[in-house]
């Protein structure tokens, strides 16, 4: 990030919040909350879902923001978003060329972070951010993902 300030990220979590009552209607929510955070973060240059279909033990995209991609549905355990949803955890990586298990969604991505989202418990899907920076996201990204998580959760389909 250098010298360039943090996102006010506490005013995002709110804006986040507005977007998904603003598209419960249309259930364009997620959508725009896409829009949202690739128009507020310099930094967010792919924003997008991954929906979890636990029977397949597949992942299938959502909502996006950014330029097409290919990897339309991923198997659990393959790339950074088939191993976070292994791990249903929260996946950093600050330099995807260092990565083997790495599935390229554009040549211009330098770094990535999936954030687990949980319905009722259960894993239900994913936050995926590709930034053509390297070392883009810091614990601070994590802590704002991880705090809106819950409000994407209700809007995430059960497959
Ligand atoms: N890079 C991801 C694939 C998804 S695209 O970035 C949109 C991965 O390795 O799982």
């Amino acid at each position: 990030m250098g010298s360039e300030r943090l996102p006010d990220f506490a005013s995002l979590t709110r804006a986040v919040r507005a977007e998904l009552e603003r598209g419960r209607e249309r259930n364009v929510g997620l959508q725009l909350v896409c829009n949202l955070l690739t128009r507020e973060v310099p930094y967010y240059d792919w924003f997008g879902f991954y929906f979890a279909v636990p029977v397949e033990r597949l992942l299938v995209l959502g909502p996006f923001e950014g330029e097409p991609t290919n990897h339309v549905r991923i198997p659990y355990g393959t790339g950074i978003c088939g191993q976070s949803a292994v791990s249903e955890s929260t996946f950093l990586v600050s330099d995807v060329g260092a990565q083997e298990n790495y599935l390229a969604c554009s040549v211009h991505v330098r770094s990535e972070i999936v954030v687990p989202v949980f319905a009722g418990g259960a894993f239900a899907g994913q936050i995926d951010i590709d930034s053509h920076r390297v070392n883009a996201f810091s614990d601070a990204d994590r802590a704002f993902l991880e705090g809106i998580a819950p409000d994407l959760a209700p809007f995430f389909p059960r497959i």
